[in-house]
């Protein structure tokens, strides 16, 4: 199994060129299922999430090209197995997102549920329920949902109870090719949830609102090829530029999303950050011993739950005390018994996290990942830590972070990957 081995001190200097973003790709990728045609999409990043979203729409039948530089052209035409198997679908909860184009599409659909996950419990009953709302009827049969809708999906009026990003991309999925009108409210104003919309508007979708709390979808009878490049990962830029806060270095990223990175960006400049931008780059350089600063993870445009742990990581170095309150997930904390280990001053009491800064730094440990978001800030911490810290089960980082000890390592940190 690879480990990271992170020699810590190095400040990082230098630029960085920004990956696609993992979570628009996803939903992209599902959407493909609605076209009976070919979809270009570029700027995939290169991680196991997308080998495994490859692999189940290949398992239903989609033909896959990939170019040189990482486009991919999917061909859906011939996909004729409505079906998403568990062995795939436990390897990633996202599978969920072919729930709703499959639906769409065949009229059935049969989806595995997912299993537990190490950041909560993360039911997919609103994934369920919206499909429900636009006609399909659903049974939980042997771990898998069995759903028909024996005259193609209705527009309907979908209202999420919770704020739902996946659930959101799904009923929008859903709703694309239903006869009629759908609304959705309560809808996730994600960037991603965005993006997958731009993409089906290039495909001919008829989509009113996304980005507000309020998404209309008229249906149309069918969708066109098209040719979309997926956005910059906001998450991986955020957890870069808290990586060049933590270590003081001085770090151009070439990207357009500021307006995206809003409360990141915000947050990084009271923990002491210079921060320039322009429309192409983000530059960071930070030269003093950052500052405590307090976050509450919310839905966009709030603090992103997927920023949390990176922060925390960076509290644990910072000249006072801080207060985490995670408000997403129920248990997304798991990095925390790790940062401790790492001479972390963290208390836990329930959805919140009481972090006095040591301004002695960190000692490098051997810790374990246990998600993708917990295994990023540990390695954000072995970047400052002294001593060589050993990052294990790093499969999680795989997931979600593209070549991250080259990316990092460009930037003058000292990582090797090593196979134990
Ligand atoms: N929820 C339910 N029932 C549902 C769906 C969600 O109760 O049917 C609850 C969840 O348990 C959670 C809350 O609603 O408490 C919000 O979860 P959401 O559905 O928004 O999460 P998701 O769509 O499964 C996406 C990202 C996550 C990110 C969250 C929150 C993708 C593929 N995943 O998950 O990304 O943390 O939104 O922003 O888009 C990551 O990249 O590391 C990651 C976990």
């Amino acid at each position: 199994m690879d480990k990271l081995l992170i020699s810590g001190g190095r400040s990082l200097e230098g630029s960085l060129r920004a990956s696609g973003a993992k979570n628009s790709a996803l939903p992209i990728l599902a959407s493909s299922i609605l076209l009976k045609d070919k979809l270009i999409i570029r700027n995939i990043p290169h991680l196991n999430d997308i080998t495994t979203m490859i692999e189940l729409l290949s398992s239903m039948g989609a033909e896959m090209t990939v170019s040189e530089n990482m486009d991919l052209e999917i061909d859906s035409s011939k996909l004729e197995n409505p079906l998403a198997r568990y062995e795939l679908v436990k390897t990633m909860r996202a599978s969920i997102l072919v729930l709703g184009p499959l639906l769409s599409r065949y009229h059935e659909a049969e989806v595995a549920l997912p299993g537990g996950c190490a950041i909560g419990s993360r039911p997919v009953n609103l994934h369920i329920d919206c499909m429900r709302q636009l006609g399909a009827e659903i049974d939980i049969v042997d771990g898998y949902i069995k759903a028909k809708a024996k005259n193609g999906l209705s527009g309907g009026n979908i209202n999420f109870s919770t704020v739902t990003v996946t659930g959101t991309e799904n009923a929008v999925m859903a709703a694309v090719l239903a006869k009629g009108k759908t609304v959705i409210t309560n809808a996730a104003k994600e960037p991603e949830v965005v993006d997958l919309v731009m993409c089906l508007k290039e495909m001919g979708a008829k989509i009113l609102g996304a980005g507000s709390d309020r998404i209309e979808i008229e249906g149309v009878d069918s969708l066109q090829p098209c040719d979309y490049s997926v956005m910059a990962d906001r998450i991986e830029i955020g957890t870069y530029l808290t990586a060049v806060t933590m270590t003081k270095g001085n770090v151009v990223i070439k990207c357009s999303l500021p307006s995206v990175l809003e409360t990141i960006l915000e947050k990084l400049k009271l923990a002491g950050a210079n921060i320039e931008i322009n429309d192409e780059e983000i530059n960071l350089e930070m030269d003093k011993t950052p500052n405590p600063v307090d976050i509450t993870t919310a839905p966009f445009p709030l603090f992103p739950t997927d920023m949390q742990a990176q922060f925390i990581a960076l509290n644990s170095i910072s000249n006072g005390k801080s207060k985490v309150i995670e408000n997403v997930f129920e248990n997304r904390f798991m990095h925390v018994q790790e940062l401790i280990r790492m001479g972390g001053n963290i208390k836990l009491e329930g959805n919140t996290a009481f972090i006095e800064g040591n301004t002695n730094g960190l000692t490098a440990a051997p810790v374990m990942a246990t998600d993708l978001r917990a295994s990023a800030s540990l390695v954000l911490a072995g970047l400052v830590a002294k001593g060589q810290t050993k990052v294990d089960r790093i499969y999680h980082i795989d997931r979600g972070y593209e070549r991250i000890e080259e990316k990092l390592n460009l930037l003058g940190a000292n990582i090797e990957r090593v196979s134990e």
